[in-house]
């Protein structure tokens, strides 16, 4: 959801945003743009759809080697994707431009109260409305500085603010500022202006920036990738922080006070190589294929002579009730983990819509531990559902994958799936790890309160996963190609469950829906009969999952009771077990099969999207980290 890049440093700087912003796709986006520079002259170059079409109208209109610019690609929230609610917006005067990532709540009141000034607006955004905002707290300070009233934009305005460039940098921090304290909502900011023409500012509040420290050059972005290529050392910015960016260096403020904080410096772990398709056609594809590494990866530093290490959580008590609270594939995870925190740690499990739970008035039980679940650490509903409990006095433990994010930040303890970067918007590599954190969590628990369970033998069942899924996936890819030819005709599909399943049949549904854009519903089994199962007939096929523990002969009836209504199904089985079907898809026999399961249904979406010729990667309409509500 909205890429932002800013630079400040030697090399040509359009290009290198360009190119930024392309490391920013996954976010998804509908159009694009920039500014730069040029010789103290404000340029903006927008564009609807892919990035390439902004490559082309750079190619056409700029031939620029300005060593300052800002980009961005927008997710719209407020108007259309077209170019003329691109950023960057620009304030009426011409004094300065921004980017911006979230949702200005108050926009209304601000642009009626900017227009009765005499601003006018030309896009539908709450973005162009900050950018006037910004612009009339600046004229306020020129004023009353003394400035002298130039034509705004016109040569003498830039050339006295040239001559005076500390006073100017200081008014503009402090226009900056006060009209960001107006602004409620949510919003990471990035300004560019003529009259600062060595600086960008940027600032963030509920949304994604960070800083890159370069030598002689420094980044700001929503995401590490759109820097890795010149540096791996980050600033996470906290909330209602700014900062001050040039090519000689950085400094960090805070936005009411204006007092300088310091931030510890974050070196990232991984290279441009982890956010690389590395000859895969697609982002997801690798991503699916890389689990077996996942897997071991995320077990590292965790198991130690069969029992279960979570140093993070240590010092937090034994919780009587989990409530997890996540959105999207995440929370199909927490579903998944209900099963297995109830059965290893004997611990009640609700699990919650982050979206629905907020603003429900929930009552939560007394030493009750808030689990929120998060790939991206940055969604707005599950961080929201976070601060909530977390206000309330309730401890709160993040599962995250993104490092230094607002979840890992804010929650009492943070348990990384360390999955490395995950680009393609539909998730996949990210679900597994945190089933792997989860279920560590469920026998972590258990060990904590001296229960009696086979925990040992389900750690060597853990261990042995990614050997497993390693030597089954080139198979499974195969059966995935297979099937989705043959059921590319569906129009909808249902995926059965039932017990661990059950989760994962949502997983699979939702899967194949972002993908492929086949609507798909996923079902409890034994649900199927209360009336679901009024739609089956041999256009309408069901994807079932009967996998060999003590739900199987019910799965299986469920199964012939779609195939007696001629509804064709494909039934993913574990090796030595059998049903009367035409379409079987065996994995492995594990004590563990939600693990090959899950990659052997992302496989069958990513097949299935692929033959259909969709955008695997960037499915429309979508977006990889929703930073709005
Ligand atoms: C978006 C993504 C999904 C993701 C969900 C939750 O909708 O497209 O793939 O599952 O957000 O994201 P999170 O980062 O909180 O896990």
């Amino acid at each position: 959801m909205c890429g932002i890049i800013g630079y400040c440093g030697h090399r040509p700087a359009v290009p290198l945003v360009l190119e930024g912003l392309k490391r920013l796709e996954y976010r998804g986006y509908d159009s694009a743009g920039l500014a730069f520079l040029q010789v103290s002259r404000l340029e903006i170059i927008r564009s609807e759809g892919k990035l390439s079409n902004l490559e082309e109208k750079v190619a056409e209109t700029a031939n620029t080697f300005a060593p300052i610019s800002i980009g961005h690609t927008r997710w719209a929230t407020h108007g259309l994707p077209v170019e003329k609610n691109a950023h960057p917006h620009k304030s009426n005067n011409g004094s300065l431009a921004i980017v911006h990532n979230g949702i200005i709540e108050n926009f209304q009141e601000l642009k009626d109260e900017l227009a009765a000034k005499g601003y006018v607006f030309y896009s539908e955004t709450d973005t162009e409305v900050l950018a006037n905002l910004i612009a009339d707290e600046l004229d306020i300070l020129l004023v009353q500085a003394h400035q002298k009233t130039f034509a705004q934009n016109s040569p003498e305005y830039v050339q006295n603010a040239q001559n005076s460039p500390l006073q100017y940098l200081e008014l503009a921090e402090k226009a900056f500022a006060s009209a960001l304290k107006k602004a409620h909502g949510a919003y990471a900011v990035v300004l560019l202006s003529p009259l600062i023409p060595q600086h960008i500012l940027a600032a963030r509040l509920s949304a994604p920036l960070l800083m890159g420290i370069g030598i002689g050059e420094y980044f700001v972005a929503s995401d590490v990738p759109a820097f890795l290529p010149y540096t791996r050392d980050v600033i996470f910015l906290d909330d209602r922080e700014y900062v001050v960016i040039s090519a000689g260096g950085y400094s960090v403020k805070n936005l009411f006070s204006a007092e300088c904080v310091q931030k510890e410096v974050h070196h990232i772990p991984w290279d441009l190589q982890g956010a690389a398709k590395d000859g895969y056609k697609h982002f997801m594809l690798k991503e699916i294929m890389e689990q077996p590494k996942v897997l071991q990866d995320c077990l590292v530093g965790r198991l130690q002579n069969d029992s279960v290490c979570l140093p993070e959580l240590d010092a937090l008590p034994v919780p009587d009730s989990i409530r997890i609270i996540a959105c999207g594939t995440s929370y199909n995870a927490g579903l998944w983990s209900q099963y297995y925190l109830e059965q290893f740690a004997k611990i009640p499990v609700t699990v919650e819509i982050a979206s629905e739970f907020r603003y429900r008035k929930p009552i939560l039980n007394k030493n009750e531990l808030i689990l929120v679940i998060s790939q991206s650490g940055e969604t707005a509903d599950t961080l929201g559902a976070l601060r909530l409990c977390r206000e309330q006095g309730y401890p709160t433990v993040g599962i995250c994958n993104v490092l230094g994010s607002s979840v890992a930040r804010e929650a009492s303890a943070c348990l990384y799936t360390q999955a490395g970067p995950e680009i393609s918007v539909a998730s996949t590599k990210a679900m597994l790890s945190q089933m792997v954190v989860l279920l560590l969590l469920a026998l972590y628990y258990g060990q904590r309160k001296q229960l009696s369970a086979p925990y040992a033998e389900i750690l060597q069942e853990l261990k042995a996963l990614p050997g497993v899924l390693e030597k089954a996936l080139p198979t499974m890819r195969e059966k995935a190609k297979h099937f989705a030819y043959q059921y590319a005709f569906a129009r909808s599909f249902f995926y059965l469950g039932r017990g661990t399943a059950y989760a994962l049949a949502l997983e699979g549904a939702l899967k194949l829906k972002e993908l492929s854009y086949i609507h798909a519903e996923g079902y409890a089994t034994g649900e199927m009969k209360h009336g679901p199962i009024a739609l089956i007939d041999p256009e309408f096929p069901s994807f079932a999952l009967a996998f060999d523990d003590e739900n199987f002969g019910k799965v299986r009836s469920g199964i012939l009771e779609v195939k007696s209504r001629q509804g064709r199904v494909i039934a993913l089985l574990q090796e030595g077990t059998s049903l009367e079907n035409d379409d079987l898809w065996y994995i492995p026999q594990t004590k563990l099969p939600e693990f090959l399961a899950l990659p052997a249904m992302q496989l069958f979406s990513y097949e299935m999207a692929d033959y259909l010729g969709k955008d695997v990667d960037q499915p429309r309409n979508l977006a990889k980290s929703v930073t709005v509500e």
